[in-house]
């Protein structure tokens, strides 16, 4: 009689269920629609809801009119694409990059310049050789546990980039939505604040609260947000307010953090099954250990067999992302983003054990 074998998926960067607070956020939700329904039932401003703003700006040392909260992050990717680029400009990224990203800029007819990335951020030189030859619209970059690679720019190389930026005039997009998910060792400096008119900083309450609450912002200087705020009321009129005043509520009640250090204690073990599964079955693959975050990149060496891997692993009982998709410029076959949040602990030993036996002959 044949066995089942269970599906195991390193594909989706996506919180186990056990993530999310769902009884607060039930109290938040009953909260606010006892205390002030109409509020948050009608139409209001397209930069978000005031409260949630204020919150996130006094985190930031910004003021409110610094910050848009919109429909998660990438939608404010989407509208600063439409306000900054015209077809042909040129874009950077890390190499590999966030495919969504990706996905986003080429809708918006962008030239993408991929940047390697090197295990303490992006190649410098190989950075300072392309500016001289083009300057970017803005750099695109993630620098906390880097999705896809889990790879952290070190101090040295953030404030160079910053500094390269001010010399050669572009914005740099600092996209940090796994900032507060470190699992080990100490925050490194925003980039945000080494230069806040140089540096657009996203983040999102996806990976701290929930996805689909779908609550992401920006804070960057006040021209840009009222410029992404006018290409918002043209859009939606106005963002989710019942999901924003349910993230303010939430950090009202002082329950951000408390939540945050339940999700390290959750992640924190999954990100160690990983390393280890990793050393134990794929000694030599390349990775770099992460520090936290939802991934861990890995290059399977020229030895290995990477051919139709995918398809391979999905008879298997495998799902794998297309580590293609994180390549701009090409590249990315020998390339697999782990997402490992999603996994508990014997499913990820299990997966890697497949996946090695895959690639083994
Ligand atoms: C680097 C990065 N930016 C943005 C997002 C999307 O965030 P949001 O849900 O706020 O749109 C993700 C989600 O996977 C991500 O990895």
């Amino acid at each position: 009689m044949a066995t089942q074998v269970t599906s195991i998926s390193f594909n989706r960067g996506v919180p186990c269920v056990e993530a999310f607070p769902i009884s607060e956020i039930q109290e938040c939700a009953a909260a606010i629609l006892a205390a002030d329904a109409v509020t948050v039932l009608q139409y209001g401003k397209s930069a978000g809801y005031m409260p949630l703003r204020e919150t996130i700006a006094e985190r930031y040392g910004a003021s409110s009119e610094e910050v848009l909260v919109s429909n998660g992050s990438l939608q404010i990717q989407e509208f600063l694409s439409t306000f900054v680029l015209r077809p042909g400009d040129t874009v950077f990224v890390e190499e590999p990059t966030y495919d969504r990203a990706i996905t986003i800029f080429r809708r918006h007819e962008a030239n993408l310049i991929g940047i390697p990335l090197e295990p303490d951020g992006l190649d410098i030189e190989f950075l300072a050789a392309r500016l001289r030859k083009v300057t970017p619209k803005f750099l695109y970059l993630i620098p906390d546990f880097q999705n896809p690679t889990g790879v952290t720019t070190s101090l040295s190389k953030r404030e160079e980039i910053v500094r390269l930026a001010e010399q050669y005039g572009f914005w740099i997009l600092e996209d940090d939505p796994y900032r507060p998910l470190r699992y080990q060792g100490s925050d490194l400096p925003l980039m945000r604040t080494m230069n806040p008119d140089r540096v657009l900083h996203l983040s999102s309450f996806t990976k701290v609260l929930s996805p689909g609450l779908r609550v992401g912002y920006i804070v960057a200087p006040k021209r840009i947000v009222e410029a992404l705020a006018k290409i918002a009321t043209d859009t939606y009129v106005t963002p989710g307010l019942l999901a924003q005043d349910i993230a303010y509520e939430f950090c009202r009640r002082g329950w951000l953090e408390p939540n945050v250090e339940r999700l390290k204690g959750i992640y924190r073990p999954k990100l160690k099954a990983t390393a280890a599964a990793l050393r134990e079955y794929l000694p030599v693959a390349d990775w770099v250990e992460p520090e936290g975050g939802f991934f861990i990149g890995i290059t399977l060496p020229p030895a290995m067999n990477a051919a139709n891997l995918r398809e391979r692993a999905e008879k298997v009982g495998l799902s794998l992302s297309d580590g293609r998709g994180f390549f701009p410029q090409g590249g990315g076959e020998r390339f697999l983003r782990l997402a490992f949040t999603g996994l508990s602990e014997s499913e990820i030993r299990e997966g890697i054990s497949r996946l090695a036996r895959l690639v083994s002959h």
